[in-house]
């Protein structure tokens, strides 16, 4: 329940807010923009979107939001509001800007989806102009301290768990050996999650520094099981991608049929999933209320199934650690 339906008087009385994505896209957004849109009309309070991210506040890109404006895109992926990452909100000349077209747009409050450089442009903007503003963590990559899941993560991995149940099919006709590749620029949660999900041979990611040399061991191992076909996940951010691992396999193995598939953007696309969608919806509503009820310098999150705030220095500084025990888990099971 709202805390304005359950009758609690807000903190603060403001009566604008504004709403924008910035960083890469992710499913989920714009069921996010809808929840935001809708719980701060139901308050009475005006909202607006910024286009662009960061670039449009600097550019006074600012559209009117109301209840019509954000129909029919709950299942819909991207952002209607667009992003981008802007290299003038680093600097101070930029963020004096942005600060003039909230004053003159009388924008009082900001919600932020995106990830980490988000977080860190609203907390140095807050300490430059006292604008409060509340992030929500929407990115693939699931790299963000102080939520279990960030909206799209679950999506991305439906995207690449199907496309690799399709590498499957063809890899086991073949006799070949798939280096799958997916996203994730200096994290593993999504190679971890596809790889256990997609039943991959091995996963590797980033954080850790010996898994290709455990890769060529098992390699060889499989080959005395005479195993045909291996399906094996690689972070992007893994070295050199899968192009290097397959460079590295082909010296030692030259005999294997190695492919290698990089699933890419396709990832950031495509219709969000149910749970991304009441992820999205859940963290748009509480992050309006959070904000009327003076809430700033801080992002919302779902842990073990309940919202909750962390400081913004947290969720930036504060390392997310990943399953490891997905490791074992793949291990045990493909051997
Ligand atoms: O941050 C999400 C992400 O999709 C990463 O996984 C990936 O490395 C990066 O964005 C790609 O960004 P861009 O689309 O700007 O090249």
């Amino acid at each position: 329940m709202s805390l304005a339906s359950a009758g609690l008087f807000y903190f603060c009385i403001m009566k604008k807010i504004a709403v924008f994505t910035s960083g890469g896209d992710s499913p989920g957004m714009n069921a996010c923009i809808r929840a935001i849109v809708r719980t701060a009309v139901f308050n009475n309070i005006e909202v607006c979107g910024i286009m662009h991210g960061f670039m449009g506040m600097i550019e006074n890109d600012f559209i009117n939001l109301n209840t019509e404006s954000v129909a029919n895109i709950i299942q819909r992926g991207g952002t209607i509001l667009k992003t981008s990452r802007s290299e003038e909100f680093k600097t101070i000349e930029g963020r004096k800007k942005a600060y003039q077209n909230l004053k003159t747009n009388n924008v009082q409050g900001l919600i932020c989806i995106g990830g980490e450089g988000t977080y860190t442009g609203a907390e140095i903007f807050y300490n430059e102009f006292s604008i409060p503003s509340i992030g929500i963590p929407g990115t693939i990559d699931n790299d963000i301290y102080g939520t279990d899941h960030t909206i799209g993560y679950d999506t991305a991995l439906n995207t690449a768990i199907e496309a690799i149940d399709k590498i499957r099919d063809t890899a086991d006709s073949h006799n070949r050996f798939f280096l799958v590749e997916v996203m994730g620029r200096s994290t593993g949660f999504i190679a971890l999650a596809v790889g256990v999900a997609g039943g991959a041979e091995s996963i590797l990611i980033p954080e850790n520094a010996d898994d290709e040399r455990l890769l060529i061991e098992k390699l060889k191992n499989i080959y005395r099981r005479k195993k045909s076909f291996s399906i094996i996940v690689v972070a992007e951010g893994e070295k050199g991608g899968a192009a290097y691992i397959k460079a590295k396999l082909n010296k030692e193995f030259p005999e294997l049929d190695i492919r290698t598939t990089v699933l890419g953007h396709i990832q950031r696309g495509g219709n969000p999933t149910a749970r991304d969608r009441i992820l999205a919806t859940r963290l748009g509503v509480s992050a309006v209320e959070r904000l009327l009820n003076g809430g700033k310098n801080e992002c919302v999150g779902l842990i073990n199934n309940k919202v909750c705030f962390t400081p913004y220095k947290d969720a930036i500084s504060i390392k997310k650690p990943l399953p490891e025990y997905i490791y074992s888990l793949t291990d045990m099971l493909s051997r």
